[in-house]
């Protein structure tokens, strides 16, 4: 099936991505892929999941068979070519294994793995390189929203993880708002202070690049998404898609998800 696109009424493509993080085998991927493709086949929405890696190449195979309206992505990955990086994975082995999409600098990866903009910046540069959209993940933490300082947060991950991209570049890249406070933790954002984050980062876009540029470029939001809140922050104008975790694992979940996005 071609990949289904719909656009909201800003004209940007809407993306509801789910991450599974460190979730299911093989067999448990196969029988969510499975179970979520009739859920959605009334949506006008592909679904975008990011697997373990274990399982890219094994999904993509049956979204294929099933010809199913899913995209195939992964979690990580490194900024080099090939090399001896043990433990590490390449942009061209994630798309030989099926996958189209890539999330970089996820909160998990910042904080847990102590990685930097700057080499988060050099995998989105090799990404595009590569010819595998990044979604590029940004968000404060509680102290940095508490001490006033979730502009000046967003303003420097957005510049340093986009450093010397061009304006060509940057129409592939998909922006991620995901406040670190609101992941796994039940607490989602308000629609209301997400729209405010998301314009912010249109502002930083438009002031770096342009107007132009900043108006068309994808914005998802991340943190606590579940069925009961989805439909109101994708009815934010500057709220283009959805990130979504814990509540993605499930293809009820994720279908409700999904099917809450209208044209
Ligand atoms: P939760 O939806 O579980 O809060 O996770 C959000 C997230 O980190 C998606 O990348």
């Amino acid at each position: 099936m071609p990949r289904k696109s719909a656009r909201n009424k800003q004209n940007r493509p809407v993306i509801i991505t789910g991450n599974w993080k460190m979730y299911k085998t093989i067999e448990e991927a196969a029988q969510f892929v499975e179970a979520l493709t009739p859920l959605i086949k009334q949506s006008p929405l592909s679904a975008y999941l990011s697997v373990p890696f274990t399982a890219i190449h094994s999904t993509a195979e049956l979204v294929k068979k099933l010809d199913a309206p899913i995209v195939i992505g992964a979690q990580n990955m490194h900024d080099a070519s090939e090399g001896a990086f043990t433990g590490e994975i390449a942009a061209k082995m994630l798309k030989d294994a099926g996958a189209e999409f890539v999330i970089l600098g996820h909160s998990e990866r910042r904080h847990i793995f102590h990685e930097s903009n700057s080499f988060i910046n050099r995998k989105v540069k090799k990404a595009i390189a590569e010819d595998l959209q990044p979604i590029l993940c940004i968000g404060e933490t509680l102290e940095q929203r508490e001490s006033g300082k979730v502009e000046e947060t967003l303003k420097s991950q957005l510049l340093e993880s986009l450093k010397e991209i061009s304006a060509k570049d940057l129409e592939k890249v998909v922006i991620a708002y995901e406040p670190v406070w609101a992941i796994g933790t039940g607490k989602v954002a308000n629609a209301d202070d997400a729209e405010k984050a998301h314009l912010f980062c249109r502002k930083v876009i438009a002031e770096k690049w342009s107007q132009e540029d900043a108006a068309v470029i994808p914005i998802l939001y991340g943190g606590s998404v579940k069925p009961d809140n989805a439909g109101a922050l994708l009815a934010e104008p500057d709220i283009d898609g959805l990130l979504v975790g814990g509540a993605s694992l499930s293809p009820e979940n994720f279908s409700q998800i999904i099917n809450s996005f209208k044209v």
